[in-house]
Protein backbone atom coordinates (compact mmCIF):
# COMPACT_ATOMS: atom_id res chain seq x y z
CA UNK A 1 0.00 0.00 0.00
CA UNK A 2 3.00 2.34 -0.89
CA UNK A 3 2.20 5.61 -1.95
CA UNK A 4 0.91 6.92 -5.35
CA UNK A 5 -0.72 9.95 -7.08
CA UNK A 6 -2.94 11.77 -4.82
CA UNK A 7 -6.65 12.64 -4.64
CA UNK A 8 -6.83 15.61 -3.02
CA UNK A 9 -5.21 19.00 -1.76
CA UNK A 10 -2.01 19.77 0.14
CA UNK A 11 -2.05 19.16 3.63
CA UNK A 12 -4.24 21.75 5.96
CA UNK A 13 -4.85 22.61 9.29
CA UNK A 14 -7.67 22.69 11.71
CA UNK A 15 -6.05 24.08 14.99
CA UNK A 16 -3.94 22.46 17.99
CA UNK A 17 -5.79 19.17 18.94
CA UNK A 18 -4.88 16.65 21.84
CA UNK A 19 -6.91 13.19 21.86
CA UNK A 20 -10.54 13.05 22.88
CA UNK A 21 -10.05 11.60 27.14
CA UNK A 22 -12.25 8.80 25.90
CA UNK A 23 -8.99 7.13 23.47
CA UNK A 24 -6.49 8.08 26.21
CA UNK A 25 -6.92 4.60 27.11
CA UNK A 26 -6.04 3.44 23.82
CA UNK A 27 -3.31 5.73 22.96
CA UNK A 28 -1.75 4.18 26.33
CA UNK A 29 -2.04 0.99 25.45
CA UNK A 30 -1.07 1.05 21.57
CA UNK A 31 2.05 2.77 23.22
CA UNK A 32 2.42 -0.48 25.95
CA UNK A 33 2.68 -2.90 22.66
CA UNK A 34 5.99 -1.07 20.96
CA UNK A 35 9.74 -1.42 22.77
CA UNK A 36 10.16 2.59 21.73
CA UNK A 37 6.90 5.35 21.83
CA UNK A 38 8.49 6.02 17.78
CA UNK A 39 7.39 2.54 16.50
CA UNK A 40 3.68 3.42 17.62
CA UNK A 41 3.61 5.93 15.11
CA UNK A 42 1.21 3.79 12.21
CA UNK A 43 -1.18 2.47 14.94
CA UNK A 44 -1.69 6.05 16.14
CA UNK A 45 -2.05 7.19 12.78
CA UNK A 46 -4.21 4.82 12.37
CA UNK A 47 -6.34 5.43 15.04
CA UNK A 48 -6.26 9.31 14.35
CA UNK A 49 -7.72 8.85 10.95
CA UNK A 50 -10.40 6.64 12.74
CA UNK A 51 -11.32 9.58 14.58
CA UNK A 52 -10.51 13.00 12.48
CA UNK A 53 -11.41 10.96 9.12
CA UNK A 54 -8.27 12.13 7.36
CA UNK A 55 -4.93 13.41 8.61
CA UNK A 56 -3.63 17.40 7.99
CA UNK A 57 -1.03 18.50 9.82
CA UNK A 58 -1.93 19.19 13.22
CA UNK A 59 -3.16 15.67 13.31
CA UNK A 60 -0.06 14.61 12.63
CA UNK A 61 1.77 16.85 15.02
CA UNK A 62 -0.47 15.28 17.63
CA UNK A 63 0.98 11.82 16.81
CA UNK A 64 4.45 13.56 16.14
CA UNK A 65 3.98 14.87 19.99
CA UNK A 66 2.40 11.60 21.39
CA UNK A 67 5.93 9.21 20.30
CA UNK A 68 8.31 12.37 20.76
CA UNK A 69 9.64 13.13 17.20
CA UNK A 70 9.93 15.40 14.95
CA UNK A 71 5.81 16.56 12.87
CA UNK A 72 8.22 15.86 9.67
CA UNK A 73 9.33 12.41 10.56
CA UNK A 74 5.55 11.34 11.23
CA UNK A 75 4.67 13.24 8.42
CA UNK A 76 6.84 11.31 5.85
CA UNK A 77 5.63 7.98 7.12
CA UNK A 78 2.28 9.49 6.41
CA UNK A 79 2.60 10.49 3.29
CA UNK A 80 4.54 7.31 1.73
CA UNK A 81 1.11 5.20 2.71
CA UNK A 82 -2.01 5.83 0.70
CA UNK A 83 -4.33 4.22 3.72
CA UNK A 84 -3.17 7.28 5.35
CA UNK A 85 -5.55 10.19 3.66
CA UNK A 86 -3.96 13.44 3.58
CA UNK A 87 -7.41 15.01 1.89
CA UNK A 88 -10.77 15.06 3.10
CA UNK A 89 -12.37 12.01 1.29
CA UNK A 90 -16.22 10.94 0.17
CA UNK A 91 -17.80 8.45 2.37
CA UNK A 92 -16.38 5.67 -0.25
CA UNK A 93 -13.25 5.65 -1.26
CA UNK A 94 -12.18 3.82 -4.49
CA UNK A 95 -8.55 2.86 -4.57
CA UNK A 96 -7.35 1.27 -7.78
CA UNK A 97 -4.74 -0.37 -8.37
CA UNK A 98 -2.98 0.36 -12.06
CA UNK A 99 0.00 -1.63 -11.48
CA UNK A 100 1.15 -4.33 -14.27
CA UNK A 101 -0.93 -6.88 -13.66
CA UNK A 102 -3.87 -4.84 -13.09
CA UNK A 103 -2.84 -2.32 -15.94
CA UNK A 104 -2.03 -5.31 -18.43
CA UNK A 105 -6.00 -6.72 -18.23
CA UNK A 106 -7.90 -3.02 -18.19
CA UNK A 107 -7.26 -1.25 -15.16
CA UNK A 108 -6.97 1.90 -17.18
CA UNK A 109 -10.12 1.33 -18.68
CA UNK A 110 -11.74 1.36 -15.08
CA UNK A 111 -10.25 4.20 -14.00
CA UNK A 112 -11.96 5.84 -16.94
CA UNK A 113 -14.75 4.45 -16.59
CA UNK A 114 -15.57 5.25 -12.57
CA UNK A 115 -13.94 9.05 -13.78
CA UNK A 116 -17.07 9.49 -16.46
CA UNK A 117 -19.68 8.02 -14.13
CA UNK A 118 -18.94 9.64 -10.92
CA UNK A 119 -17.97 12.56 -12.59
CA UNK A 120 -15.27 14.13 -10.14
CA UNK A 121 -13.76 17.21 -9.77
CA UNK A 122 -10.44 18.01 -10.53
CA UNK A 123 -9.38 16.17 -6.75
CA UNK A 124 -11.14 13.19 -7.78
CA UNK A 125 -14.07 13.62 -5.18
CA UNK A 126 -17.73 13.12 -6.57
CA UNK A 127 -19.87 16.19 -7.24
CA UNK A 128 -22.60 14.31 -4.53
CA UNK A 129 -19.78 13.94 -2.01
CA UNK A 130 -20.04 10.25 -1.80
CA UNK A 131 -17.35 9.01 -3.13
CA UNK A 132 -13.67 9.73 -4.08
CA UNK A 133 -11.11 8.28 -6.58
CA UNK A 134 -7.61 6.91 -6.37
CA UNK A 135 -5.20 5.27 -8.32
CA UNK A 136 -2.81 3.09 -6.05
CA UNK A 137 0.07 0.71 -6.46
CA UNK A 138 -0.63 -2.96 -5.88
CA UNK A 139 -2.88 -4.10 -3.45
CA UNK A 140 -1.66 -7.88 -3.42
CA UNK A 141 -4.20 -8.78 -5.13
CA UNK A 142 -2.80 -8.95 -8.62
CA UNK A 143 -4.61 -12.79 -9.32
CA UNK A 144 -7.77 -10.96 -9.29
CA UNK A 145 -6.96 -8.05 -11.25
CA UNK A 146 -8.13 -5.62 -11.98
CA UNK A 147 -9.29 -4.52 -8.51
CA UNK A 148 -10.05 -1.64 -6.41
CA UNK A 149 -10.44 -1.50 -2.50
CA UNK A 150 -13.53 0.47 -1.35
CA UNK A 151 -12.77 1.66 2.04
CA UNK A 152 -11.65 -1.59 3.52
CA UNK A 153 -12.70 -4.20 1.13
CA UNK A 154 -11.75 -5.41 -2.00
CA UNK A 155 -13.70 -5.92 -4.88
CA UNK A 156 -11.79 -7.89 -8.07
CA UNK A 157 -11.98 -8.93 -11.33
CA UNK A 158 -13.72 -5.75 -12.33
CA UNK A 159 -15.58 -4.65 -15.46
CA UNK A 160 -17.34 -1.51 -16.26
CA UNK A 161 -20.50 -2.86 -15.52
CA UNK A 162 -19.38 -4.41 -11.84
CA UNK A 163 -18.43 -1.22 -11.09
CA UNK A 164 -21.87 0.46 -11.93
CA UNK A 165 -23.40 -2.10 -9.75
CA UNK A 166 -21.05 -1.21 -6.61
CA UNK A 167 -22.15 2.41 -7.50
CA UNK A 168 -25.52 1.64 -7.29
CA UNK A 169 -25.27 -0.46 -4.50
CA UNK A 170 -23.37 2.19 -2.34
CA UNK A 171 -25.57 4.84 -3.72
CA UNK A 172 -28.98 3.07 -2.81
CA UNK A 173 -27.28 2.52 0.79
CA UNK A 174 -27.11 -1.61 0.06
CA UNK A 175 -23.84 -2.20 -0.50
CA UNK A 176 -23.62 -5.00 -2.95
CA UNK A 177 -21.18 -8.11 -1.59
CA UNK A 178 -18.79 -9.36 -4.25
CA UNK A 179 -17.94 -12.52 -3.61
CA UNK A 180 -14.24 -13.07 -4.13
CA UNK A 181 -13.62 -15.17 -7.34
CA UNK A 182 -11.65 -17.47 -6.34
CA UNK A 183 -13.08 -18.22 -3.10
CA UNK A 184 -16.31 -17.67 -4.07
CA UNK A 185 -18.71 -18.88 -0.72
CA UNK A 186 -16.92 -15.48 0.90
CA UNK A 187 -18.46 -12.15 0.90
CA UNK A 188 -17.44 -8.45 1.73
CA UNK A 189 -19.50 -6.14 2.78
CA UNK A 190 -19.07 -2.57 2.79
CA UNK A 191 -19.05 -0.73 5.33
S1 LIG B 1 -0.94 -5.42 -9.63
FE1 LIG B 1 -2.96 -4.88 -9.02
S2 LIG B 1 -3.21 -5.94 -7.14
FE2 LIG B 1 -1.15 -6.37 -7.70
Amino acid sequence: MSSSSGHGAAVASRGPIEWPAALQPQVTDILSRYPTRQAAVMPLLWLAQDTWAWLDLDVMRLVARTIDVPASQVHAVASFYTMFKKAPTGKYLFQVCHTLSCALVGAEKIVAHLERVLELDAHGNSKDGLFTLMRVECLASCGSAPMMQVNDHFYERLTPESCDQIIAGLRSGKPLAVPRPEVNEWTFPVS
